[in-house]
């Protein structure tokens, strides 16, 4: 028997969409205004009006939102707490802008960390506090952090590239701290190719932010440069294709939650693989659909059964190894993060995309009951 071909994950612009955008484009090359301009400006006011706040940044990448933030707190010298169980850009641009990551473990029901966590790991050195909500889950500690955070007077910034949409009780990622962080890298929820959006309702960080990301000067046309900043400004063909999808964006989310749905009701009170709980509250906009495997199982083996048997092809894990396993930031090991090995070494994600169908889905879920029947789970 032949199966079709399900993928880990797919982008999708309609023939609509493409049609939309070169038009756009079109428009844009006319114009000659290439960069930091009027679409730019529309992705923007968009993307702040949908998570509720004052200002929305666009720059070239999510890693680059990350590190402005960062270099608009000054963090060098100082300490910032990161969850080991992240992407290498969450803690890399807290060197690239001068601090020192202090990797924080992890809490395996929300794949985030916990306030016992931070706690454990807080110092007088320490300056702010870097949350990710992994796969787009949002802990429920996020409010308890919150205060943690304005109790001790650091801040508290969130790297939301996996949860653009998630909410916990109806409030935004990105939007329980000072600043939060979105990556449109073409593996996420929506893309524009490649880029990042900062936002905030902070005056200072939006000012700060527009500052950093157009080589630190005073201004557009005025060549003065007061901080040391970068060339992170998004193009405008860039800002057209992130317009689009962001115009989307709601029905797109919705389709990963009508199939997470489905997989939900097949994977309910199984004892072979357990889909990761969505956290009190959350609404998740499954980036990824995570299921944590049994003790024992050989994850590699099972993913190239789906694969070769079922033509079911399922992504890399969200991490498959924690921070402090990778050579360039094994320095950044205190040596007790076990319960990050254990979050990633166990985890697998099932294939989720927007225009995902039910027959896929199905196809998934009928493969996984025959792995079990061959003796991989
Ligand atoms: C958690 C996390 N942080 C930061 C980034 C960096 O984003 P970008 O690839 O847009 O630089 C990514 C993704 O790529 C990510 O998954």
């Amino acid at each position: 028997m032949t199966y079709p071909k399900v993928p880990p994950t797919r982008i999708d612009f309609t023939a609509d969409d493409r049609a939309w955008i070169t038009a756009r484009i079109d428009e844009v090359l006319e114009s000659g205004n290439l960069t930091l301009g009027d679409f730019g400006r529309q992705f923007e006011q968009l993307f702040a009006a949908g998570h509720g706040v004052k200002h929305a940044i666009a720059v070239n990448s999510g890693t680059a939102s990350l590190e402005i933030m960062l270099r608009a707190m000054n963090v060098t010298g100082k300490d910032v707490l990161v969850p080991a169980n992240t992407f290498f850009a969450t803690a890399a641009a807290v060197i690239s802008a001068g601090g020192n990551p202090v990797l924080m473990d992890t809490d395996v029901a929300t794949l985030s960390t916990s306030l016992a966590e931070i706690e454990r790991r807080f110092t007088p050195q320490t300056v702010g506090i870097m949350i990710v909500h992994i796969a787009g889950l949002i802990t429920d500690q996020m409010p308890a952090i919150a205060a943690f955070a304005q109790k001790k007077g650091v801040w508290l910034m969130e790297d939301a590239a996996h949860a653009q949409g998630s909410t916990l009780n109806g409030k935004h990622a990105g939007t329980f701290g000072l600043a939060g962080s979105f990556s449109f890298y073409p593996t996420k929820v929506m893309t524009s190719a490649e880029g990042g959006m900062i936002v905030t309702d902070d005056e200072r960080m939006n000012t700060e932010a527009r500052l950093y990301r157009d080589q630190g000067k005073a201004s557009f046309l005025q060549n003065t440069h007061i901080r040391m900043g970068y060339n992170w400004r998004m193009s405008e063909p860039h800002a057209v294709i992130g317009l689009r999808h962001l115009e989307k964006i709601s029905d797109m989310i919705s389709a990963r939650r009508h199939i997470a749905a489905r997989y939900d009701a097949a994977f309910a009170n199984q004892n072979s693989l357990a889909p990761v709980a969505i956290p009190k509250g959350c609404v998740s906009n499954y980036y990824k659909y995570v299921v944590m495997l049994p003790e024992g199982v050989d994850r590699a083996a099972l993913k190239k059964w789906l694969r070769d048997e079922r033509n079911v092809h399922c992504s890399g894990e969200v991490y498959e190894f924690p921070l402090h396993k990778h050579d360039v930031l094994a320095h950044l090991d205190p040596g007790d993060l076990k319960q990050a090995e254990i979050a990633c070494g166990r985890q697998m994600c099932l294939p989720i995309f927007a225009s995902m169908t039910e027959a896929q889905a199905d196809q998934v879920i009928a493969a996984i009951a025959d792995a079990k029947k061959a003796g991989l789970l």
